[in-house]
C-alpha cells in the first residue's frame, strides 16, 4: 500500500469543532476519514492533495456524465441567469414544457406525463401517491395494500424506506409506516437449492398471485420493483419472464406495476428506460432519477401514461407537490442531459462498454477466488464478493467485506460505492457502474486498479485468518 491512507488517517476520529461535513451523522463503526474532493473532470475526482481517484460508481450511480460537463453547467448557469424559480402551482415555464416533451419522447408510448420532483425518494413517494389518487378516484377506497421485492430499495423518505425490502431498517421503523407486502426477489446468484431460476419466479409469482387472492385484490395497490436492482441487490437482473408474469397478475387484480429506474433509468442500462427491454412488461409507472440530473441538480421523475393522468386531474385531480417541484434550474439540466447523452451516444456507449467492463471484471475470476458473480445490464454492474464461490457462501460479517474494500480502494485510486444492506443476508458485492462516459481503455485502468485492491483485501484475509476457497 502506498501512504495515502496514512495521511486519511491523520484525520481519524470524528469532528470536534462546530458543524462539520455530513458524515459527522454516520456510524464511527470504521471509523476512517474520507478523502476531501475538491475537483472533477470526466470520470475522475481530486483531494486536496493532487491525488487522483476513479469514480467508479458514478458517486451512488448518479454522476451519469461525469464531472465538469460543460454542456450542463453552461445550461445552469444560463438558466441562473434568466430565470431560477418560479413555482410550478401559479406559473408554467418553458423549461418544464420542454424537459416533459423531451422524456415523453424518449420514453415513448404509455409514458406522456412526467411529474418533476427532487429525488428518487420523493419520486417514489409520488408514485405511492399516485396509485392511491387513482384509486380513490374510482372509489376503490380499500386500495391501500404495497407489494415489494426482498431485497430492493426505493428511497430515504418514510414511505419509500418502509416500501424498500430491507430487514434491517423494518426492524426500526415498521410501527410508524405503512410497511409493504414482501415478496423474495428472484436473485440469480441464489436461487434456492433445487429450483432452476425459472422456477424460482414461478414459485414467487404463485406467492404473489395467492397473497392478493388471501388479502382480497380489492385491497391491493400497487407492485414496486427495480428491473435491475441497485445497491440493495448488487445489480440483479429482473428477466422479462418473470416480469411479464408478474404484469399478468397486476392486470388480472387491477394493480398498478411501477419500475423504480432511479439506477437503472436514464441510458445507463443501454436504453432510455430499462422499461423498454420489456415489451410484454410494461409498467404503468417508471420512477427516474439519478441519471437524469447526473448529480448536477437535484431531479426525479415519475413517468405515467396520459390515460391515467388525464382523467385523475379531471376528476380529484393530483394535488400534490414540494416547493422545488419542476424547478427551472434542475429542468434545464434534465434538457442538456438528454442533449449530452444523445450528442454523444452515450446510452449505446453504456452497453458497448458495459459489455466490455463485465468481461473485463470475469476476466479477473480465476485469478480472484472472492469474486463470485459478476451481473449487470449496461453499465449497472456489481461484483458479488464471496467466502468460497461454489457454496456461495458470504464472508463473515467481520470481515467487513464492503467497507474495507472501499478503505482499500482509495489507495488505489478508485472512489467506489459499497456498503453492506440487509446486514450481508443476501451477500455482499462493489458497484462497479462507472459514468455512462467511460472508455474502453479507462475500463482498463480501471479494472487493474481493482484487482490489486482485491488482492489487498485477499491479503488482509489471510493475516486474519479468514478462510477463502480457492
Ligand atoms: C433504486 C432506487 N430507488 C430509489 C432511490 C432513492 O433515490 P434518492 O436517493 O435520489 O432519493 C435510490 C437511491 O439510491 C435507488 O437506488
Amino acid at each position: 500500500m502506498n501512504n495515502r491512507m496514512n495521511r486519511f488517517e491523520s484525520n481519524a476520529g470524528g469532528w470536534t469543532g462546530p458543524g462539520g461535513p455530513q458524515d459527522v451523522f454516520y456510524s464511527r463503526d470504521d471509523d476512517w476519514p474520507l478523502p476531501r474532493i475538491v475537483r472533477g473532470d470526466g470520470i475522475y475526482l481530486w483531494d486536496d492533495s493532487g491525488e487522483r481517484y476513479i469514480d467508479v460508481s458514478s458517486g451512488p450511480i448518479a454522476s451519469n456524465l461525469g464531472h465538469n460537463n460543460r454542456r450542463i453547467i453552461e445550461a445552469m448557469k444560463a438558466q441562473a441567469e434568466r430565470l431560477s424559480f418560479s413555482y410550478c402551482r401559479v406559473s408554467r415555464t418553458d423549461e418544464n414544457v420542454a424537459l416533459a416533451q423531451a422524456l415523453a419522447e424518449r420514453a415513448g408510448p404509455g409514458f406522456e406525463r412526467a411529474f418533476m420532483v427532487s429525488g428518487g425518494s420523493e419520486a417514489i413517494d409520488m408514485a405511492i401517491k399516485f396509485a392511491r389518487q387513482l384509486a380513490w378516484s374510482r372509489s376503490e377506497k380499500k386500495r391501500t395494500r404495497l407489494f415489494s421485492l426482498l431485497p430492493s430499495y426505493h428511497g430515504g423518505t418514510l414511505a419509500s424506506i418502509a416500501l424498500s425490502g430491507d430487514l434491517a431498517v423494518e426492524e426500526i421503523f415498521e410501527d410508524m409506516a405503512v410497511m409493504p407486502e414482501r415478496l423474495p426477489a428472484p436473485l440469480t446468484y441464489r436461487v434456492p437449492d433445487g429450483l432452476t431460476q425459472d422456477q424460482n419466479e414461478d414459485r414467487i409469482a404463485e406467492m404473489f398471485a395467492n397473497r392478493v387472492g388471501e388479502v382480497g385484490p380489492e385491497t391491493c395497490l400497487a407492485l414496486f420493483m427495480e428491473p435491475v436492482g441497485g445497491l440493495a441487490s448488487g445489480a440483479n437482473v429482473l428477466s422479462g419472464r418473470f416480469l411479464a408474469m408478474m404484469r399478468r397478475i397486476c392486470d388480472q387484480n387491477g394493480i398498478l406495476m411501477v419500475f423504480d429506474e432511479v439506477m437503472s433509468g436514464a441510458g445507463r442500462t443501454g436504453r432510455f428506460m430499462t422499461a423498454q427491454y420489456y415489451p410484454d412488461a410494461q409498467p404503468d409507472v417508471v420512477i427516474l432519477a439519478k441519471g437524469i440530473g447526473a448529480g448536477y441538480a437535484p431531479l426525479g421523475i415519475m413517468m405515467a401514461p396520459a390515460k391515467l393522468v388525464d382523467p385523475l386531474a379531471a376528476s380529484t385531480g393530483f394535488n400534490y407537490g414540494h416547493t422545488a417541484n419542476a424547478n427551472p434550474i434542475a429542468c434545464a439540466v434534465g434538457i442538456a442531459a438528454i442533449e449530452e447523452m444523445e450528442a454523444r451516444n452515450l446510452i449505446a456507449n453504456a452497453l458497448d462498454v458495459g459489455d466490455y467492463l463485465k468481461s473485463r471484471l470475469q476476466s479477473l475470476m480465476p485469478g480472484c477466488p472472492i469474486i463470485g458473480d459478476v451481473r449487470g445490464k449496461g453499465l449497472l454492474i456489481a461484483a458479488e464478493i464471496v467466502a468460497d464461490r461454489d457454496s456461495r457462501e458470504s464472508l463473515p460479517a467481520e470481515a467487513k467485506a464492503p467497507d474495507t474494500i472501499r478503505r482499500m480502494a482509495l489507495d488505489h485510486g478508485l472512489s467506489l460505492y459499497a456498503r453492506r444492506t440487509n446486514n450481508g443476508l443476501f451477500g455482499d458485492w462493489l458497484m462497479i457502474s462507472p459514468p455512462l462516459i467511460t472508455t474502453k481503455a479507462e475500463v482498463d485502468e480501471m479494472t487493474e486498479r481493482l484487482m490489486a485492491t482485491l488482492n489487498d483485501f485477499m491479503d488482509e484475509l489471510s493475516r486474519r485468518n479468514v478462510r477463502v476457497a480457492s
